[in-house]
């Protein structure tokens, strides 16, 4: 019997029009932007403004121009997984509310919560979908409203995150494309030095909490570095080798974008030259969920049919991967 891939047949993105820059942070904590640039690569993220305005803003946006872009009418999706760490709500799923924005009547829909790592793990999980036959039309969101969740008086975080994401269409194909291999980890002592403290089961919303700031991400930064040079280069380099892969097979690696250091280091270890690095953390920052879809999206006029591109992540949890991918269709 033939082998049923899931192929990714299109993408798109949204980020919100507001733009952050690293002067106007300036203005809010003890930073500068020198500072923020060569520690991270990043000059700018963008904010979504506005009361009542969640992820779900986000991720319809870009599933409209999926849908628009790949002639998909809304009723023709079976399924939608949203990754993301800032749903609209902590229930129902920010999926479903996407998928009635949308017009997607016939589709259900989950979210998913993997941190920077959730488009690594929905991919997986949504190829999986395709690869049994049961599904034909797979919407993989990765989308987050960081801003919600930052404390802008917190130098240590509020210079990294950004709000954005995007989206794929996973459709079967019989070729030798799409999906070929994940590895994805998750180790969860790491949750001391990435999480937020207050608003779960284990507690939950006080007066104090909020007073405590214990509702915004909290980071400890270089202990997170650490981990994520190690384990997003080790991941990368995994996935490589079990498949026998070279770096001269590798035509793109898609780096989830926390620090320019972070991708160069997973770059050096798997042999790929700046010229294969899908880069955008200078104008989005760390978008979470957000940051692999939207590479793709940025850089899809330049992807071809039979390209092989190494996605990898490392994040919140720990959770970490890597993900074979050949490209299914050139530009259009
Ligand atoms: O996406 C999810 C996974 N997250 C990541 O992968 C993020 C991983 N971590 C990082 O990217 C980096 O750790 C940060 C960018 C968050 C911080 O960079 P760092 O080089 O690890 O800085 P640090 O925390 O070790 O701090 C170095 C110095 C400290 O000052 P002293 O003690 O040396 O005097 C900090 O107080 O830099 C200071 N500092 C700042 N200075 C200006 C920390 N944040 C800032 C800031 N502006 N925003």
């Amino acid at each position: 019997m033939t082998k049923i891939r899931a192929a990714i047949t299109g993408v798109h993105g949204y980020v919100p029009d507001y733009v952050l820059t690293n002067h106007e942070l300036e203005t809010m904590v003890d930073t500068n932007d020198e500072w923020i640039r060569s520690r991270t690569g990043i000059e700018e993220r963008r904010i979504l403004k506005g009361e009542g305005q969640g992820t779900s803003v986000i991720g319809a946006e870009a599933v409209k121009g999926l849908l628009a872009k790949t002639n998909t009418k809304a009723e023709e999706v079976d399924l939608i997984i949203c990754a993301t760490v800032t749903p609209d709500m902590p229930f129902p799923a920010t999926a479903n509310i996407i998928a009635d924005m949308v017009g997607a009547k016939n589709a259900f829909g989950y979210d998913l919560s993997a941190a920077c790592s959730g488009f690594l793990y929905a991919l997986a999980t949504g190829a999986q979908f395709i690869q049994s036959g049961t599904y034909k039309k797979v919407v993989i969101i990765g989308a987050d409203k960081m801003s919600s969740i930052i404390d802008y008086t917190d130098r240590a975080t509020c210079i990294i995150f950004g709000d954005g994401g995007g989206a794929v269409m996973l459709e079967p194909t019989e070729e030798d494309l799409g999906v070929m291999d994940s590895i994805l980890k998750s180790d969860g002592s790491g949750a001391p030095y990435l999480h937020m403290k207050a608003g779960g089961s284990r507690k939950p919303a006080t007066v104090e909490t909020v007073a405590q700031r214990e509702h915004f991400a909290f980071q400890e930064g270089s202990t997170v570095f650490k981990f994520a040079v190690t384990n997003m280069a080790d991941v990368a380099a995994e996935v490589m080798e079990k498949n026998n892969l070279t770096s001269n097979d590798i035509s793109w690696l898609v780096p989830h974008q926390a620090n320019k250091r972070i991708i160069d280091a997973t770059a050096r270890r798997m042999g790929v030259g700046d010229d294969k690095v899908m880069l955008n953390i200078q104008r989005y920052g760390n978008t979470t969920a957000g940051t692999l879809p939207l590479c793709l999206w940025d850089y899809e006029p330049q992807l071809k049919k039979g390209d092989n591109i190494i996605l990898a992540a490392f994040g919140g949890g720990f959770t970490w991967g890597a993900t074979w991918l050949k490209w299914a269709y050139d530009p259009k």
